[in-house]
């Protein structure tokens, strides 16, 4: 990817099932598609004069390859890890070592499901998270890394 100067650039990473949404337990997750998700995105950061790129990967590796590579080009990260947000220490460290504004977004409201969900161990190697309001986690999800990364450059 051409890196323009001084524009401001977001990567979106979307972890394992979401390549599902659409038709992945509608009552959970609703029925926009990741496709109609990465849209939505793409229009606010044309709105926002924001360069954004989006990527979902069901591995880990690959995952962690993707925030490596975000963070080495520079880019804000917006990251729904999916299941591994409960588990992976491997994520985690990956996105510790980035020096990149990162966001956590999850679609649905971790703490108003199962147990298991109420924990996720990659929150604490983010700048902050967002979870709940479906496809909109995503959008205020993008807003907070680009006023994290307006705050860096002043
Ligand atoms: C999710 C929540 C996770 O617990 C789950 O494993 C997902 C989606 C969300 O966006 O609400 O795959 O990250």
């Amino acid at each position: 990817m051409k890196r323009e100067r001084n524009r401001k650039m977001i990567a979106v990473i979307h972890g394992p099932n979401l390549n599902l949404l659409g038709t992945r337990e509608p009552a959970v997750y609703g029925t926009t598609t990741l496709r109609e998700i990465d849209v939505a995105i793409v229009r606010l950061c044309t709105e926002l004069g924001v360069a954004v790129t989006t990527e979902q990967h069901n591995g880990e590796g690959a995952l962690i390859d993707a925030v490596q590579a975000a963070a080495a080009r520079g880019a804000a990260i917006v990251i729904n890890p999916g299941a591994y947000s409960h588990y992976s220490f491997a994520l985690r460290d990956a996105l510790s070592a980035a020096a990149t504004p990162k966001v956590e977004a999850h679609l649905s409201n971790l703490h108003a499901r199962d147990a298991f969900r109420k924990r996720s161990v990659v929150s604490a190697a983010v700048d902050g998270y967002v979870a709940g309001f479906g496809v909109q986690s995503y959008l205020l999800a993008v807003r907070a890394a680009v006023a994290l990364l307006d705050r860096r450059k002043r």
